[in-house]
């Protein structure tokens, strides 16, 4: 039998339990920082190095944690679904955990490009993009043609390439699990809107969600609890 698709859209409540801060959770990111000083072209123009070391510091962090049983829960998932894990992630605790079909909407910690300075909206081919890993990436680390290096994460203002393929995944899903997000960044958070009408939504986040629509479920619990819930909801249907 053809295997039911699922797709799953996280955000960082999905890695909060490995021990990454959320954003707008209470001491999240951006109660921390300045999200135009850090995640804009803008602030990247004005002080690079600030945005460096931001995503310097992450990046260190992202060394030293591991996914947690929600992330192997999604990878599980691959057993008896087809699965497309979109996420708004920029770590990689979905790979590590095993997932392997994922759209990273907002970048990659352990990936860099050269800029393209004031004349960008993320203006760029996939060729230019690598791997760095965990190291640090500093003022003066160039390409091989000379131009200075900048994280592949998709900051505020800039265009989101990696959407078309995302709405083609929620469109084709039978079933689509939300996991740790508020909801409040566009247009990840537009996405559900594309689920077909027949095509259940569960939520998985401890705290109420923004959206109605008559085929959310909301399971209210952290990540790694609501992961067990769903997939007892989800095998009992099979049965
Ligand atoms: P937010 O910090 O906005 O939301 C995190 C969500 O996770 C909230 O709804 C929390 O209630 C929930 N949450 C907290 N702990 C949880 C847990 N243990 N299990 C499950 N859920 C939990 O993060 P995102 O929605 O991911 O973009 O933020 C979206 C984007 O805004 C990010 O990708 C980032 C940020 O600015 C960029 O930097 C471009």
């Amino acid at each position: 039998m053809k295997k039911q698709k699922i797709a799953v859209l996280t955000g960082a409540g999905v890695s909060a339990e490995s021990g990454i801060s959320t954003f707008r959770d209470a001491n999240g990111l951006w109660d921390n920082y300045n999200v135009e000083d850090v995640a804009t072209l803008e602030g990247w123009n004005r002080n690079p190095a600030l945005v460096l070391d931001f995503y310097n510091q992450r990046r260190r962090q992202l060394a030293t944690v591991k996914p947690n049983a929600a992330h192997l829960a999604i990878a599980s998932l691959e057993d008896n679904y087809d699965v497309t894990v979109i996420t708004q992630n920029i770590d990689n605790l979905h790979e590590r955990a095993g997932s392997t079909r994922i759209i990273h909407l907002h970048g990659e910690l352990t990936k860099v490009r050269p800029e393209n300075r004031y004349n960008e909206r993320n203006g760029f081919s996939e060729d230019m993009v690598f791997d760095i890993g965990y190291g640090d990436i500093n003022l003066g680390d160039t390409s091989v043609d000379g131009i200075q290096l900048r994280p592949h994460i998709v900051w505020f203002g800039e265009a989101v390439p990696k959407i078309e393929q995302a709405i083609d995944v929620v469109e084709a899903a039978d079933i689509l699990l939300i996991v740790g997000t508020s909801l409040q960044v566009y247009p990840a958070a537009g996405l559900y809107a594309y689920a077909k009408a027949s095509t259940p939504i569960y939520i998985i986040d401890p705290k109420d969600v923004p959206v109605r629509d008559g085929r959310i479920t909301h399971i209210k619990s952290v990540a790694t609890v609501g992961m067990e819930k769903f997939i007892e909801i989800i095998s009992k249907k099979d049965e």
